[in-house]
């Protein structure tokens, strides 16, 4: 099982490897690859839950899928997202939700996505002894407010950003995603930070790169620029799909190596 020390200790050694997943089987395969962090992201609303958006995304839903993907895992880190106003609106409610990841779903730790409002409940956490994944730079349940954009493009954005990246290490986090922010900026914030960085369309100088599992093997409809398709997933399903229909349709499906009689039956009928 890693754990987050050993991550701490893999950072700037060796690239930190994360993939998100929201089932079992996904969660087995991702495992089994080698992958050091599965993130059950509260990305399912657009991945997998046909939403437009991550915010209509549930903490039963999070929960549910995260006890799903930590039974398929054997030896990565599970960390389940807390979705949009799961933290921050009651401080007694956040650490609650936060706590059933791990305690009833077998969650290792949560990522929280990041604002001035989340220094304090990542110190609290994290003494409680729930790890915390901090997320900075472009943060998709702020959708309203700043659209998909790049974010720290302005000199004081991108301040704002390795700011609140250097309060939520200091208030405990023990990794911290950046999501869509120039490269030179994450490279910045990554000498900077004694905790891993795990970017997302940051550029290829943080500790680790994480990505949605749909992108990442080509599953997707669309995907964000910074992504990429290791693979033709979306195109094999397809083709299975088609020759299932066909063989259905055409009287090939069952076979006989799929049907078996029982004798004893024949006179029913
Ligand atoms: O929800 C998610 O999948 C995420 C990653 C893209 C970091 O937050």
């Amino acid at each position: 099982m890693t754990t987050v020390r050993d991550l701490r200790a893999k950072a700037g050694e060796e690239p930190i490897t994360m993939l998100t997943a929201y089932d079992a089987v996904t969660a087995s395969l991702v495992d089994a690859a080698g992958v050091d962090i599965v993130l059950v992201g509260d990305s399912m609303g657009n991945a997998v839950m046909g939403y437009d958006s991550t915010l209509p995304v549930t903490v039963d839903e999070v929960a549910s899928r995260t006890g799903a993907v930590a039974r398929g895992t054997e030896d990565a880190l599970v960390v389940a997202d807390m979705p949009f106003l799961s933290v921050g609106v009651d401080r007694a409610d956040a650490v609650e939700h936060c706590g059933r990841m791990l305690k009833e779903e077998n969650a290792h730790a949560v990522k929280v996505e990041s604002g001035p409002h989340t220094v304090s409940l990542t110190e609290r956490l994290t003494d409680l002894g729930v790890p915390v994944m901090a997320h900075v730079g472009l943060t998709p349940q702020q959708v309203h407010q700043t659209g998909y954009a790049r974010q720290g493009v302005e000199k004081e954005r991108a301040r704002e950003i390795a700011e609140l990246a250097r309060e939520h290490e200091e208030a405990g986090a023990f990794a911290c995603v950046l999501e869509h922010i120039p490269a030179n900026l994450a490279a910045g914030i990554t000498e900077k930070l004694s905790i891993p960085t795990i970017g997302i369309g940051a550029g290829p100088e943080c500790d680790g790169q994480v990505l949605v599992f749909t992108d990442a093997v080509g599953l997707s409809e669309g995907s964000p620029p910074f992504a990429e398709a290791f693979g033709d997933v979306r195109g094999e399903m397809e083709a299975a799909l088609d020759s299932y229909v066909e063989a259905v349709e055409d009287g090939e499906f069952p076979g006989p190596e799929h049907s078996r009689t029982v004798d004893e039956l024949d006179e029913l009928y």
